[in-house]
């Protein structure tokens, strides 16, 4: 019998982390990437000392408490956590850790491309030319609009937020404001040139574009609701690299299609891989497949975060990045 800690990651990572933790631990890998149904992971709780999920995982309460559990350790690959119950994890004494910072600016960068493929119609002009419809270089074709002098409303001003205000301000020249759960500093506000806006429906009204950085969960589901989309001005941009459920994404699909605001850039949805058809016929959206930290580099970094964390667990240190 291997005295290593047996672990089993529910997804492929990449090929350096996987090498990485294969040397010091009794691995398990899932050859063939496929998504692990509510019954092999809560079998999984059986078989292994650390279960290292990603956002595709729903780690609740019946995966949990299944009986004669020997996982110690959820080593989450994402710094998002809304996938796991992490109070019920901590009624079972069980660890959760995440992995936050090494994707900061990766997600960050992703937010900004949203921005300027919505603002530039990016997506737009590409579609047209794939299909064969460009005819050619005009003083009025597919005009869109500047971003230079705007005002960018973060909801949640945690690290990717502030990072893509860093960005956009300085990248772009836009204004900054933001909304979250708490204040920030008056220290990171001088930072970020950053207004404090005290209520969402006022930001959403003000804003040109709005950013989403909240948490999932109960607390943010449907925070853009249909009222909240209208409120938004007519130029308005609404960027998710959140998570899905933050946007009741059939009330933007009407917003959208009546042409109330601009357009929307989407890296999450509601019901992740299913996208609302509605999104899918118009024009004035980017749709993009989660990618928020799909970079090789974040990627591995990401996978190395897990594995200090698990590499401090299991040599009775406290976790790095603990969240239960
Ligand atoms: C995260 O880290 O939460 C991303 O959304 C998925 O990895």
């Amino acid at each position: 019998m291997s005295a290593r800690p047996r672990i089993l990651l529910t997804r492929r990572w990449t090929s350096e982390v996987e090498h990485y933790l294969s040397q010091r631990f009794d691995v398990t890998l899932n050859e063939g990437d496929v998504p692990l149904d509510a019954a092999r992971l809560r079998a999984a709780m059986t078989g292994f000392d650390a279960l290292c999920p990603t956002v595709t995982d729903r780690i609740d309460r019946n995966v949990l408490s299944a009986p004669d559990r020997r996982v110690r350790l959820i080593g989450n690959f994402g710094v998002g956590f809304n996938h796991i119950d992490v109070e019920a994890a901590r009624e079972f004494g069980i660890s959760v850790s995440n992995t936050p910072d090494v994707l900061t600016d990766t997600t960050a960068d992703l937010a900004v491309a949203l921005m300027l493929m919505i603002s530039r119609r990016a997506g737009e002009g590409e579609r047209e030319l794939r299909a064969g419809k460009w005819t050619g270089w005009r003083p009025t074709h597919m005009m869109g609009q500047s971003l230079a002098g705007k005002t960018l409303g973060l909801i949640g001003f945690g690290r990717i937020a502030q990072s893509t205000a860093r960005k956009a301000r300085l990248g772009l020249g836009m204004r900054i404001a933001y909304n979250g759960r708490r204040r920030a500093s008056a220290a990171v506000e001088a930072e970020h040139h950053a207004t404090f806006i005290d209520s969402v429906d006022e930001l959403v009204a003000t804003c040109d574009v709005i950013s989403l950085h909240c948490p999932g969960g109960a607390a943010t589901h449907h925070l853009i609701s249909a009222e909240r989309l209208r409120r938004m001005k007519p130029s308005a941009i609404l960027i998710n690299t959140a998570r899905g459920p933050v946007v009741d994404e059939a009330a933007l699909v009407q917003a959208l299609t009546e042409r109330r605001i601009w357009g929307a850039g989407l890296d999450v949805f509601e019901e992740e891989p299913k996208v609302h058809p509605g999104l899918l016929a118009l024009d004035n959206v980017v749709l993009l497949p989660h990618l928020g930290s799909a970079t090789q580099e974040t990627r591995t970094d990401m996978g190395m975060r897990v594995a200090q964390n698990l590499e401090a667990f299991f040599a009775g240190r406290p976790l790095r990045d603990p969240v239960a």
